[in-house]
This record gives structure tokens, sequence and C-alpha cells, in this order.
């Protein structure tokens, strides 16, 4: 039977990497029925709203959203749709795995680490005040319960799929209080896992560790903020943000996104990697169970990788969206 997702098209390259992952999905054989959305600026536009009622009831309904990047409006006094939608849904744990493709050279051949982000709070609350027109103070909020529950997330991952390290990054050494306290829950979490190792590092340390000896880390977890950077610099280590997917887990809805934004400079030139979307949409089937699916567009997608002759020009080819969708089609 057809598990029914929801679908939010977005902006930019947006369009063009969804249809040409939902191309793959069929001929996958994915047993999906979706329901799909355009959101984001052009919706705006048209009715008022980033993302129209209708989806979002879609995706209260399916529990499941496979969504395409948004561009954030700026300026306009619009809060990020993405930290909407992971707020609003209480998807608190956003799981970014990063490994090397022998088939895309980097100086790292060896990196095979997840980062675990959490979602909810940090600085991303987005409380801003004003004091005065020279002064603005931000709010950094960090809570035992979310940061509990983003540690255990990561180590459950990390015992479920056999991984042997958590590590902890934070800023305890300057924000003592806040990450002080999300760093000494993450050693409360770790004694539920004694089989697996727990350390912690301070998020600039980690920082320089992850471009000289990125093999060294296994599962990380961190606020929200850190998480968002650090996430960014490990898709660099494995040849860019066309290739980093994403899952966003609550306890009962997840949405699953490519870690990129809408790539407005190249929007509709028909050369963006749907690469990093693909491996996102194949996180989902996994999440539904649809494993078998999943296994067999990841070694597609391996195989076109390591052919080589249809990379799109940011892993160093000249392939267009379509021939390289194409390709992958062609391997299934
Ligand atoms: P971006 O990720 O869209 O682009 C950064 C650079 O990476 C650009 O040079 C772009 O061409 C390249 N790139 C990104 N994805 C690629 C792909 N799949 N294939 C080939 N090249 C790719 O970040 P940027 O430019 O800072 O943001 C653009 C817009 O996207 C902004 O409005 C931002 O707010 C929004 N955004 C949305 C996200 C989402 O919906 N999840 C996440 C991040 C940004
Ligand atoms: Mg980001």
């Amino acid at each position: 039977m057809a598990t029914k997702i929801t679908v939010f098209k977005g902006d930019g390259i947006g369009p063009e990497i969804t249809d040409a992952v939902l191309e793959i999905l069929d001929k996958a054989g994915a047993g999906l029925s979706c329901e799909i959305f355009p959101v984001g600026e052009a919706e705006y536009e048209r009715n008022g709203a980033l993302i129209p009622e209708a989806g979002l009831a879609s995706f209260e309904n399916t529990r499941v959203l496979l969504k395409s990047p948004i561009t954030t409006p700026v300026g306009k006094g619009f809060r990020s749709l993405n930290v909407t939608l992971r707020t609003k849904y209480d998807l608190y744990a956003n799981i970014r795995p990063a490994k090397s493709n022998q088939a895309v050279k980097t100086p790292f051949p060896h990196v095979d680490l997840v980062t675990f982000r959490e979602n909810t709070e940090d600085l991303y609350v987005g409380v801003e005040k004003e004091i005065d027109a020279d002064t603005v103070h931000a709010i950094k909020i960090i809570t035992r319960e979310k940061s509990e529950r983003i540690c255990r997330a990561a180590f459950r991952y990390a015992a479920a799929h056999g991984r042997k390290k958590v590590t902890c990054v934070h800023k305890a050494n300057i924000m003592k209080l806040s990450d002080g306290l999300f760093r000494s829950v993450f050693y409360e979490v770790a004694k539920e896992f004694p089989s697996i190792e727990a350390d912690d590092k301070m998020v600039d340390a980690a920082c320089m560790m992850l471009v000289m000896h990125p093999e060294v880390f296994d599962i990380m977890v961190m606020p929200n903020l850190y998480g968002d950077i650090v996430s960014d610099l490990t898709s660099g280590l494995i040849g860019g943000l066309g290739l980093l997917p994403s899952s966003n887990l609550g306890d009962t809805m997840a949405m699953f996104e490519a870690v990129h934004g809408s790539a407005p400079d190249i929007a509709g030139k028909n050369i963006a990697n749907p690469t990093a979307f693909l491996w996102s949409a194949c996180m989902m089937l996994e999440h539904i169970g649809q494993n078998e699916t999943a296994k067999n567009i990841r070694r597609a997608v391996d195989e076109t990788l390591a052919a080589g002759k249809t990379l799109t020009p940011d892993i160093g080819g000249t392939a267009t969206t379509e021939a390289y969708t194409k390709a992958v089609i062609e391997r299934l």
C-alpha cells in the first residue's frame, strides 16, 4: 500500500530538484502517494502566504514532509519558514550525515560523521530586543528537557547504527550556564549508553579538528546555532552543499530536506545537483520502512557518481540536472 506523504516545492532550484527526485522515486517503484504543494515566494505573491493552509493540513495528516528549499525573504519581517516549521511541529532532531564519496575528489577521503543539531531553541528562538538605536540584545535559551531529548536521540542513533562515539560540541567555557547545562545533561544521558564512548569539544577547537582530522569524529551533538554552522562546514569536507541531506525528526512527525538553500545564483539553469535532496528522500524512505527502495536508489547514485561521466558542475562535472537524473534512473 502506498504511503501518503506531503511534498513542498519551494523556490529557486527547489522545483528543478523536486521534479528530479520525484521522477527517481517513481522509477524506483517507491510506494508513495504524494500531495504536492507550491510554497515560498511565488506562492506568497499569489496567495499572501508562504505556505498554503492546505499544505500544512496535509503535513499534519501525512506526518511525513519532503521539503525542497525555500528563499527566506530578507527585510520584510518574515521569520524563516524552516525555523517556523521546525518549531511549530517540534521537529527537534536535525540529523545531517556527511560521508566522503570516493568519486568526489576532496582532501578528506575518510569522512563519515553525523551532526545532531538541536532544532528548537538556543539563539534561534529569535528573541531580539532593541535596547536603543545602537544596542540590540538577543536571548539564548537552553533547557534541560530539550538538551536531554537531542542528546538521547544522538546516543540512540549511535546505538542503532553501530557507531562508537558521540561528541558534545559547545562553548561552555564562555557560555558557562547555558552551554554548561547542555554539556552536563549530555554526560548524564551518556550514562544510559555505557557501550558508546562520550567526549566533548569546544566548538572552535572542533572546527579546527574538523578541517585537519575529520576522521576522528563519529556522531556530534550540539545546540542549534553551532549545528547550523558546523554542519555546513561538514558539507565542505565532502564536496559541498549539493551532497548533504538531512532529516528533522519530532516524536510523531518528520521533515526531510537538503541542507542547502534555494541557490538563486543557479536557479533555472538546469545545473543544480539533486543528490542532497535525493539522499534526504532516501532517509524518508527508511523512515517509512521502504528500506529496499532506498538501498536501490543509494546504489544507483553511488554508481553514477563513480562512473564520473554525468557529474553536475558543483562537484567538478559539466552535466545538467536532467542528464544526471537520467543516469541515476538508468542504474536503478
Ligand atoms: P544556498 O545553499 O542556497 O547556496 C550556497 C551556494 O551553494 C550557492 O553558490 C549555490 O549555488 C550552491 N548550491 C547550493 N545547493 C546546491 C546544489 N544543490 N547544487 C549545486 N550548487 C548548490 O545558500 P544561500 O545562497 O545563502 O541562500 C539562498 C536562499 O536560500 C536564502 O534565501 C536562504 O535564506 C535560503 N535557505 C533556505 C534553506 C532551506 O529552505 N532549507 C536553507 C538555507 C538557506
Ligand atoms: Mg544553514
